[in-house]
């Protein structure tokens, strides 16, 4: 197991890996990890001779600097549970390591970005797509790891890899949430006591949401999902959609031709959180 901070010396790693035959997994995260994270670890690791793990956080995917500023960053601790779960490199380079030179790069998602996080985080998805092309081109992953939490992250990266025919299998894992119902995630922690209670509501009519649509149109629990949202204390919608899992476009049926999905973003307090659920598993 191995910490590597610089680039010049990842990549030396990796060329001497990829010639001595091995398969390489690579789980990119932001770090401040939790059992989300580290599950994606273990399918890694399930999947591949050499898991390696980056916490980087990219500063051109946040579009709003106090959120930067404000999100968690505890590295020892990281490192801590990294040792206990098992990988083989861990990638942690500062901002000029991943970016010698200003990324200028401009991505075209092919309209995947028009809605939801692309709609209410302008510029995001390309940060996004930035530091992800650039790890891959220093990691050289076969397959590499990422959460269906972020279930529009996972659609760009996707069509990103896809487009520019990176030799890489995108592997998608399953959203981990807490014991009551909470997905986890590196921002849970910002929320005070009374703040993690009120974002239960996410999951809460999330899971409510899918238990109606027997009985519902997608627009009637969409309504549904609103107005609970907007009825519950400390706790502001940003969006709740019902998209085709594929083409990210709302449904007015349930025809569940591809993976029918609910997507909510809200803020509680001043930590934006999200959250989704399949309707057709
Ligand atoms: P981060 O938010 O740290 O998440 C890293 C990976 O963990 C992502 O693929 C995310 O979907 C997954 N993940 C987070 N919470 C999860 C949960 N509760 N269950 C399952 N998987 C979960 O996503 C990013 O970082 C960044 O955008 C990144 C891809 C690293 C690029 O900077």
């Amino acid at each position: 197991m191995e910490v590597i901070y610089q680039t010049a010396l990842l990549k030396s790693r990796i060329g001497a890996l990829r010639n001595s035959g091995r398969t390489i997994g690579f789980v990119p995260t932001m770090g401040a990890l939790h059992e989300g994270h580290l599950s994606l670890v273990r399918f890694c690791r399930q999947q591949n001779d050499i898991t390696v793990v980056s916490i980087f956080v990219n500063p051109n995917q946040f579009n709003d600097k106090t959120d930067l500023e404000r999100y968690p960053r505890m590295p020892d601790k990281d490192l801590a549970l990294l040792r206990s779960t098992g990988y083989d490199l861990v990638f942690m380079p500062g901002d000029k390591e991943v970016y010698p030179e200003p990324d200028t790069r401009v991505f075209d998602f092919g309209g995947l970005d028009r809605i939801m996080e692309g709609k209410h985080r302008p510029g995001h998805f390309n940060g996004v797509a930035q530091v992800v092309t650039r790890l891959f081109e220093l990691v050289k992953p076969h397959k590499a790891y990422f959460g269906l939490k972020d279930f529009q992250q996972l659609a760009i990266l996707r069509k990103v890899t896809s487009d520019l025919n990176f030799p890489v299998e995108i592997v998608s894992c399953p959203i981990v949430r807490e014991c009551d119902g909470l997905a986890m995630s590196s921002r849970n922690m910002l929320l005070s006591q009374e703040e993690r209670k009120r974002a239960l509501a996410l999951s809460q009519s999330l899971f409510q949401a899918k238990a109606m649509k027997v009985r519902h149109t997608p627009d009637e629990v969409k309504d549904f999902v609103t107005g609970r949202i907007q009825s519950s204390p400390g706790v502001d919608l940003e969006y709740f959609e019902i998209i085709d899992g594929l083409t990210l476009l709302p449904v007015s049926t349930w025809d569940d031709r591809h993976d029918v999905i609910g997507c909510i973003a809200a803020r509680v307090g001043k930590v934006r959180l999200i959250d989704n659920i399949n309707f057709s598993s």
